[in-house]
């Protein structure tokens, strides 16, 4: 018997802003991916009170505006895709290319010409194209003008996007997500909901308006794709990090409990089950808001409820710890939420503590809390690569990691989880999303190319290329 089910999707992911580049061409929009400074000081500038969407050149450099130049290399991308034996890939589709500011009525043909270009050549290769409806990458002008996601207005704009792009693609793409890491918000709302402490970001109120403006034009997306076309998955997508008590205390136990709720599974609950749980109440009123002081009509809550997703999507990088009792516990970094060190585990060289056994649990505790599909749609170390002399890059490091996740996978399997696939992220380096940078390197493939923007774009093979290109082959059996 096989570990992983026939047509289990192995592939890898990537999203729009972060590879192609051509930030400015063929009619693309601004988007609040383009006007992030690259280094490790962006969450810095993006959190700061005064921070307004201002793109500064004399101060900052903005590699997402370059990326690696998929947008002129993605057939070379996708041979190598190809080569490993992808299964499938995981793209975004850049809202800016198709509706520039975001509030147009007609889009933008050239930008759709381009991703027509990317899905035939995904199809010519037998890869499936997996796609993110919206990742981390808005147009700008919506967040300018219109003050992001808690302006209800969004729900329109996004319900016109989604509609020409499920609409157009709909024969040829099978598997969507409305939303890439929608929870992500809970503690930094400016890549997914658009909102900066100057336009209200930093108000709790904020984030569960615009949460739920995304969560109606999410069903909206659903409900015009599976009209037009029954047969498409459209799955929701979260960060999931396996949160650990850091003792028996049950006071730790208890505020392990409130994290789980509150960022693993509040926006699943509502896009899955279509129903906002039943913790609600106390989750906004911890943080002094009402969930009559929202606005949500009876048509947004029924829509809510027949409209839900047909799976989840959800990156898994690492877990977290958490503790109340302990106040000089060592504070440690992590994607997009922190949480204190965990004796048990190592971290990786930008601090994300690695719980291979995490995944198995976070496998399981979707699974039995929804008994709806799974699809690990991001997972993978980011580390500093060495090109040797000759050449190699010899990336034990990345192929430990990975192979301890598969076998998580497979032990989960085992537990009985419906998986459907696996997109490591990053399959081809590209720009970090936390800290803009390209020495924190995810690939299979290296790119030429440093923090500065200095190098030649060239493409090579790691270690890992091979290893994973087996891994496919086997369907998990080889590790
Ligand atoms: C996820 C995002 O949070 O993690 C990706 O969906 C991101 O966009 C990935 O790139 C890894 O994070 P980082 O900051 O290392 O690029």
């Amino acid at each position: 018997m096989t570990k992983f089910p026939k047509g289990f999707l192995w592939g890898g992911a990537t999203a729009a802003n972060q590879l192609e580049g051509g930030y400015d061409r063929d009619g693309k929009g601004i988007s609040v991916a383009d006007v992030m400074p690259g280094g490790k000081i962006r969450f810095q500038v993006l959190g700061s009170e005064d921070f307004d969407w201002s793109l500064d050149q004399d101060k900052y450099i903005y590699p997402n505006h370059r990326g690696i130049e998929h947008y002129d290399r993605f057939k070379e991308d996708i041979a190598l895709f190809a080569e490993m034996g992808f299964k499938c890939y995981r793209f975004s589709i850049a809202w800016t290319r198709i509706f520039p500011k975001g509030d147009e009525t007609t889009p933008n043909e050239a930008g759709l010409k381009f991703y027509d270009a990317l899905i035939d050549e995904c199809l010519k290769h037998d890869i499936e194209p997996v796609v993110t409806i919206s990742h981390y990458e808005m147009p700008l002008h919506l967040a300018k003008e219109y003050g992001g996601w808690k302006n209800r207005q969004l729900i329109e704009f996004y319900e016109r996007f989604a509609k020409v792009v499920l609409e157009r693609y709909q024969s040829k793409v099978k598997y969507w997500m409305t939303f890439n890491e929608i929870n992500s918000a809970f503690h930094f709302p400016a890549l997914s909901q658009g909102m900066v402490k100057s336009t209200g970001g930093g108000d709790f109120k904020n984030i569960v308006q615009a949460w739920h403006n995304q969560f109606v034009a999410s069903s909206k997306a659903v409900k015009i794709g599976h009209e037009l076309n029954p047969d498409l998955q459209i799955g929701c997508m979260i960060i999931y990090a396996t949160t650990y008590s850091i003792d028996a205390n049950p006071v730790n136990q208890l505020a392990t409990m409130k994290q789980n709720q509150e960022f693993n599974f509040f926006c699943t609950d509502v896009q899955v089950r279509g129903e906002y749980p039943a913790f609600t109440d106390r989750m906004l009123g911890e943080r002094g808001v009402a969930f009559s002081d929202l606005e949500i009509t009876d048509e947004d809550l029924a829509l809510i409820k027949e409209h839900t997703v047909d799976y989840i999507g959800f990156s898994y990088y690492m877990s977290s710890a958490v503790t109340v009792t302990e106040e000089d516990a060592d504070e440690v970094a992590g994607n997009l939420l922190g949480g204190v060190r965990n004796p048990f585990l190592e971290a990786s060289a930008w601090g994300w503590q690695i719980d291979p056994e995490g995944l198995r649990l976070a496998l399981n505790e979707l699974y039995n809390r929804y008994q709806t599909p799974l699809f690990i749609v991001e997972n993978g170390l980011g580390a500093i690569d060495e090109v040797k002399e000759d050449g190699t890059i010899e990336d034990d490091y990345r192929i430990d990691y990975l192979r301890r996740h598969i076998e998580a996978m497979a032990d989960a399997v085992a537990d009985g989880v419906d998986l459907m696939g696996y997109t490591p992220w990053g399959c081809i380096d590209l720009v970090s999303a936390s800290t803009g940078e390209m020495s924190k390197r995810y690939g299979f493939i290296y790119v030429d190319l440093d923090d500065e923007g200095n190098g030649t774009l060239d493409r090579s093979k790691k270690k890992s290329f091979d290893w994973y290109k087996e891994v496919i082959a086997t369907n998990g059996e080889q590790l």
